[in-house]
């Protein structure tokens, strides 16, 4: 995933475990961070109308910060690439008419390991007699259960098999697990296992990074994971 060009990057949730990682590897690609938002400092940034406007926003941090800055930038749009994760329906939402003024990237993994594994899923599709589980471990200070990740493995398989019932994901909090997902489909005679493990952080921020250098070929659009990668 290498740059392309050098970026202005505007980094909402920079002092969060991600927004370290995305700015620490920003930096190091050659580009600039002309903005950083946290919660001591979102209100001021907002108000403000000299504040330094990026070419793209970052972002990895709450809904409802997500949230208010959609409000404020909808009056002069700039691409956003986020992470964040717990969006409500109507968030999602936000973000998909945000996109209908300039590119959006949303995923709640930006690892192209879980994009092809969602991608096999659909080798489920002519094999409905497995039961399903799917389960994951973050660490402790995470603050949504389950993950984004796990609730668009549910997902994925629900629009696969159709009416089947898939339970929902169950979900373990502790030590600093960066993320492992696992779908399991269980048949009277074989189990199958399907096992994703971020091996550490900076593989969500590559995603991102190469995430906001994807969308700047559209003028606005709402992109995912499948789409950039085109599976
Ligand atoms: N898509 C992916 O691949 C992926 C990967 C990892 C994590 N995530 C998601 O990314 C999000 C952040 O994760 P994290 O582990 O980096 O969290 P974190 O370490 O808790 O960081 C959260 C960041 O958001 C900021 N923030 C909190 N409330 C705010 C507000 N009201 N206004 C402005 N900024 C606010 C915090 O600022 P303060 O320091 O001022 O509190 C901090 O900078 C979560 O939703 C997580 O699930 C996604």
């Amino acid at each position: 995933m290498k740059s392309i060009r050098k970026l202005k990057y505007g980094i909402v949730g920079a002092t969060g475990r991600m927004g370290q990682e995305v700015k620490s590897l920003a930096l190091s690609a050659g580009h600039d961070v002309v903005a950083e938002i946290t919660s001591k400092n979102l209100t001021q940034y907002l108000k403000s109308k000299k504040s330094q406007r990026p070419d793209v926003w970052i972002d990895f941090s709450t809904p409802e910060a997500l949230d208010r800055l959609l409000d404020q930038l909808i009056q002069y749009p700039t691409p956003l690439v986020s992470g964040t994760t717990g969006l409500s329906a109507n968030q999602l939402e936000k973000i998909k008419k945000y996109a209908k003024k300039t590119s959006v990237f949303w995923a709640p993994n930006m690892s192209v390991g879980i994009a092809l594994i969602t991608k096999m899923l659909e080798a489920f599709d002519s094999y409905q007699d497995f039961d399903f589980q799917i389960d994951e471990v973050h660490h402790k200070l995470k603050k949504d259960k389950p993950s984004g990740t796990a609730l668009l493995l549910q997902k994925k398989l629900i629009e696969v098999l159709g009416q089947k019932n898939i339970p929902a994901p169950l979900s373990i909090r502790a030590g600093g697990v960066y993320g492992i997902h696992r779908i399991q489909a269980f048949s009277d005679e074989e189990i199958i296992s399907i096992e994703h493990t971020a091996l550490n952080r900076r593989v969500f921020a590559k995603g991102a990074m190469w995430a906001s250098q994807q969308i700047l070929h559209y003028k606005s659009g709402y992109f995912e994971m499948k789409d950039l990668l085109k599976i």
